[in-house]
């Protein structure tokens, strides 16, 4: 695994001052900032996206399709119905990560259900910024497993 998206999705370009009781006073530039450096520290190039507009998280979706191989993805509240980047996460080959910076079970009730779970290779929630280093975590041990399902298969 060489190059990982991370992406996240409405409002979350808002950290540092939105509800920060929940999400806490750090920015994402600077969450950001420590998850390249992570990636960096595991070999992989880790590149930022955040957008407030679903098409343009579908379009960057499907050119994660080519350009990347895997993605660590905090929807925001396009988790809880938006039933297009389920779709979009659904038409790429790169595995994707679903992140919540909280616990999305232990709040109101809409935001326990998340549409685009389904189609993600995991999701992990409730554990702030350490979360998506966590992601890349998921995403690197899901390259292993598969390397070493298809050694097996290859006896
Ligand atoms: C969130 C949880 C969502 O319910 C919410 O709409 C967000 C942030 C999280 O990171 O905890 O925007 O995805």
């Amino acid at each position: 695994m060489k190059k990982i998206l991370l992406m996240n999705g409405p409002n979350l370009n808002m950290l540092g001052v939105r509800e920060p009781d929940v999400y806490g006073r750090e920015t994402l530039a600077s969450i950001e900032a420590e998850v390249v450096e992570y990636g960096a520290q595991k070999g992989v190039q880790v590149d930022c996206f955040q957008s407030n507009h679903e098409g343009a998280l579908i379009d960057k979706l499907h050119e994660a399709h080519e350009a990347y191989d895997g993605v660590v993805y905090n929807p925001g509240a396009h988790t809880h119905y938006s039933y297009a980047l389920r779709d979009a996460v659904g038409s790429i080959d790169t595995p994707v990560v679903e992140v919540h910076l909280s616990d999305i079970d232990a709040r109101e009730a809409f935001r326990a259900v998340s549409v685009i779970e389904p189609a993600c290779i995991a999701q992990i929630k409730g554990k702030g910024k350490q979360g998506y280093k966590e992601g890349i975590d998921a995403l690197l041990a899901w390259e292993r497993e598969r390397g070493s399902a298809a050694g097996e298969g290859a006896r």
